[in-house]
């Protein structure tokens, strides 16, 4: 296996690896695993599996959860269908910097993602690394977010299009999450800064050191938060990846945030993503 790094904080291209003997393979599972928790984002090309060998592939990290609001493959539970079409009657955003289902109690551990049909420009995805992004900021502002909680919700992302009832239903379901603002990786020890799109508030930030009048809690929460947020937008700490059919990009969502860009319309664009169940951030 050939680990062929694309930028000098994020990304690596795996070169010489088929996912499908990875599938029986330990030893090339335990080299991938490996170059993923180095380089936080493999790619590889030329990946022609089927949708049980993606599976098979993913289950190989634990256990997969599909997702409420975008739809599966119904003869392969786990395997959630991103697919966007100008027939669409309601065209669906995509272009977010987040990190996968932070809304859960327990967010993803990671999530493999595999090019079915991609327009022929536009429509690639961006990573961030957001230990770097944490590495980087200011001592002052580390001190400042150092016992921060935050509030993640689908009901403010994925939800805020939805009618009202629909909307209700979905928070009723998954009700808002709590996570550190600074989240541990729990097999690196790297301390990795974890709010992103789905981040709506600050739980804690009203402490007498921070806040002197009621008034002064809501923009210095915003602002600090809206801060933390963009970081993930800095090109330093990013790597793009310019799809073609059965390419593949693995990502660890517990150390990275991604960004789908929506600049493809009125083309096809079709992705299958395998996203393995991870644990409570801490
Ligand atoms: C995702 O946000 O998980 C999907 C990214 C993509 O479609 O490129």
């Amino acid at each position: 296996m050939r680990v062929e790094p694309l930028t000098c904080s994020i990304g690596a291209e795996l070169v010489g690896v088929s996912l499908a003997d990875a599938i029986h393979d330990d030893g090339v599972f335990a080299g991938i695993r490996e170059a993923l928790l180095r380089h936080r984002v493999l790619f590889l090309r030329g990946q022609d599996i089927t949708a049980g060998e993606h599976v098979a592939f993913a289950r190989r990290f634990g256990e997969l959860e599909d997702h409420p609001v975008a739809g599966s493959d119904p003869e392969h539970p786990g395997l959630v269908r991103i697919y966007k079409s100008p027939d669409e009657p309601t065209p669906r955003y995509e272009n977010s910097w987040h990190t996968d289902a932070t809304w859960r109690e327990a967010p993803p551990l990671a999530s493999i993602l595999r090019c079915r049909e991609c327009p022929p420009v536009g429509g690639d995805t961006m990573w961030a690394n957001m230990v770097l992004a944490y590495e980087n900021l200011p001592q002052q502002i580390k001190d400042q977010i150092a016992d921060l909680r935050a509030r993640h919700s689908i009901e403010a992302s994925f939800g805020a299009a939805m009618p009202i009832e629909k909307r209700h239903a979905l928070k009723a379901q998954f009700p808002d999450a709590e996570h550190p603002v600074v989240r541990t990786h729990p097999e690196t020890g790297e301390k990795v800064l974890f709010v992103n799109g789905f981040t709506t508030h600050f739980t804690n930030f009203h402490t007498p050191g921070r806040v002197r009048f009621g008034q002064d809690f809501n923009p210095g929460a915003c602002d600090l938060l809206r801060f933390l947020i963009t970081q993930a937008c800095i090109p330093e700490y990013q790597v793009r990846w310019r799809w073609s059919p059965n390419s593949v990009a693995i990502w660890d969502n517990r150390s990275t945030q991604h960004y789908a860009v929506m600049d493809y319309p009125p083309c096809h664009r079709r992705m299958d993503r395998a996203t393995v169940i991870g644990d409570r951030p801490f």
